[in-house]
């Protein structure tokens, strides 16, 4: 394990998102993620409660409904009359004539109001099913039917319009489902009610059912336990699936992130290589070419010595012809001149080596003459070229100076003449032109580089700038020319290349770099 850990620090930059790669912040995913359940919870479980209430309250309503109805007919016959019995005692409150008779065979009866028939059908209901209902007013005519707090700040909401209250209240140590809906006053009311000032559709009071909370709570309770073992184990599930997911991506990010970093690290390794490589096939040509020159000159000057041993000779005589020393003078001015000449052109190939071997190998920015530079490119490559049968023709205008690394350009034609010698004209078996042409595009520099052999098809040119690209595997092609190319001109020159061609029709190199961007470069670098 450890060895892993060095990697993962070692990849603290890498391209694998940290959310992936440091598994904290997988908490954090499936803190929110718990969160969301819990809420989704949460609000089933308050949808389940609220559905019960809603069920428990139309059992509230219906009762309230059926005893308005008892109490209306009731109304409608002004009380009805019933036997009296230690259970049903005449009404003390009831104050009308008549309320009580006995029959013509001795039955005694009495008169029961509505309000009276509410409480007694209210007693068998509580002791037969455990609700309560009782009816009340703000202006009771029976004090015991005065209102308690929670009837009362009903009643006065009824008085403000409204229709009925559902609450929730404490009663002891159980909760209570109370229900509250107001009674108006109807014309039956009146024999009995006209007199406390009443009129039709005023709201005389109101009857308000309980109902213990527990047993809906009970309902209720099956149902949150289902919801909570659901949602749990969704969220076990998910959570558990989501790791190990997680955990599968995060191995094969890391492993195609190391194996990517390898990539670049053996990628650079072989450009930097091969840039070595193409300065020391440069430095071979120039010690090539330089040979030539330099072996005439040591040849004359080696003539030279022995002109010279000759006319000391001469000297040393005591009869000097004059003819002969003429002539051996003149073979001696020929000789040096050509000692000279060759030394020159040494010199010059030297000049220009120094150029174009230093701008190469540095980064440094200078104004440079960009035809000035083309030649001493192509004066470079001269040892090469002059061998085979390619004309290059260089259409640049005289005066195109630029700031910048000139190394950069010269890296980069470098790169474009050597793959055109090798693959469009096969090592030079083939003969051709090559026109390398530059001109100002607007804020542009737009290089050409053309050539006339063999051309590529689409495919060949849709994978042209790949590194490690190459035709010629195992002739010495290491597939890294044209994607030199393609790195300097989009990563250090800030521009882009084109290839397009035919097979059999040659192929054209479009560059387009920004003037400014090369002059940039210098401003900073002071
Ligand atoms: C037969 C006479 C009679 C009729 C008809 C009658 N009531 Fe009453 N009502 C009474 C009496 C007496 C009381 C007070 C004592 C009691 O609780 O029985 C009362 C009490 C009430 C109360 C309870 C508050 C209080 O004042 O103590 C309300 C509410 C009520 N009546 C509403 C009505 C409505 C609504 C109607 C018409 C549908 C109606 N009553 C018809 C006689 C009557």
């Amino acid at each position: 394990m450890a060895p892993k850990a060095i990697q993962e620090s070692s990849h603290l930059a890498s391209a694998v998102p940290r959310l992936v790669r440091q598994r904290r912040w997988w908490v954090l995913l499936f803190l929110l993620w718990g969160i969301a359940v819990w809420m989704a919870l949460a609000t089933h479980i308050a949808d389940i409660r609220s559905q019960s209430i809603r069920i428990a309250t139309e059992g509230a309503r219906n009762m309230f409904r059926m005893v308005v109805l008892t109490r209306s007919w009731n109304s409608s016959h002004g009380g009805v009359y019933v036997p009296v019995t230690p259970q049903t005692q005449p009404n003390p409150y009831l104050d009308v004539k008549r309320r009580d008779v006995t029959t013509t065979d001795g039955q005694a009866l009495t008169l029961v109001n509505p309000a009276y028939m509410t409480r007694l059908i209210a007693e068998m209901a509580e002791s037969d099913s455990g609700s309560i209902f009782r009816l009340t007013s703000l202006r009771p005519v029976r004090p015991q039917n005065a209102p308690d707090d929670w009837e009362r700040a009903a009643l006065l909401s009824f008085e403000n319009g409204n229709k009925e209250t559902v609450g929730v209240t404490q009663a002891g140590t159980s909760g209570q489902l109370r229900y509250m809906a107001p009674l108006q006053v109807q014309q039956s009311c009146m024999s009995c009610h006209a007199r406390q000032g009443y009129k039709v559709g005023d709201i005389r009071g109101g009857i308000s059912v309980s109902q213990r909370y527990a047993p809906i709570e009970a309902a209720t309770h099956a149902g949150v336990e289902q919801a909570q073992l659901t949602y749990g184990s969704v969220f076990l599930l998910v959570t558990a699936l989501g790791w190990v997911l997680l955990e599968l991506l995060r191995r094969r990010w890391l492993d195609l992130d190391d194996k990517i970093f390898e990539l670049q690290h053996t990628r650079e390794e072989l450009v930097h290589s091969e840039k070595m490589a193409s300065l020391g096939r440069m430095v071979a040509g120039f010690a090539h070419e330089i040979n030539t020159p330099v072996g005439v000159a040591v040849g004359a000057v080696s003539h030279n010595e022995g002109a010279l041993d000759r006319i000391s000779k001469m000297l040393s005589l005591e009869e000097v012809s004059e003819e002969a020393l003429q002539e051996e003078l003149t073979d001696l001015r020929q000789s040096s001149a050509l000692a000279m000449a060759n030394l020159r052109r040494a010199a010059n190939l030297v000049q220009s080596f120094k150029r174009t071997s230093i701008d190469q190998a540095s980064e440094h920015v200078r104004a440079f003459e960009m035809k000035e530079l083309i030649s001493d490119v192509l004066f470079a490559l001269q040892g090469m070229l002059k061998r085979l049968p390619i004309a290059v023709t260089v259409d640049c205008p005289d005066a195109m100076r630029l700031d910048g690394v000139p190394g950069l350009i010269e890296q980069l034609l470098t790169n474009l003449v050597m793959n055109a010698v090798q693959h469009a004209f096969c090592d030079g078996q083939r003969a051709g032109n090559i026109l390398i042409r530059v001109q100002r595009e607007g804020t542009n520099i737009h290089l050409e580089f053309v050539d006339d052999g063999v051309g590529m098809d689409a495919g060949q040119i849709a994978r042209v700038f790949e590194p490690f690209y190459t035709t010629r595997r195992g002739q010495g092609g290491s597939g890294l020319g044209l994607y030199i190319c393609y790195t300097i001109v989009t990563a250090r020159l800030g521009g882009s290349i084109e290839c397009h061609g035919q097979p059999q029709a040659g192929c054209r190199f479009d560059v387009r770099f920004p003037a400014e961007r090369v002059e940039k470069v210098e401003e900073a670098v002071p």
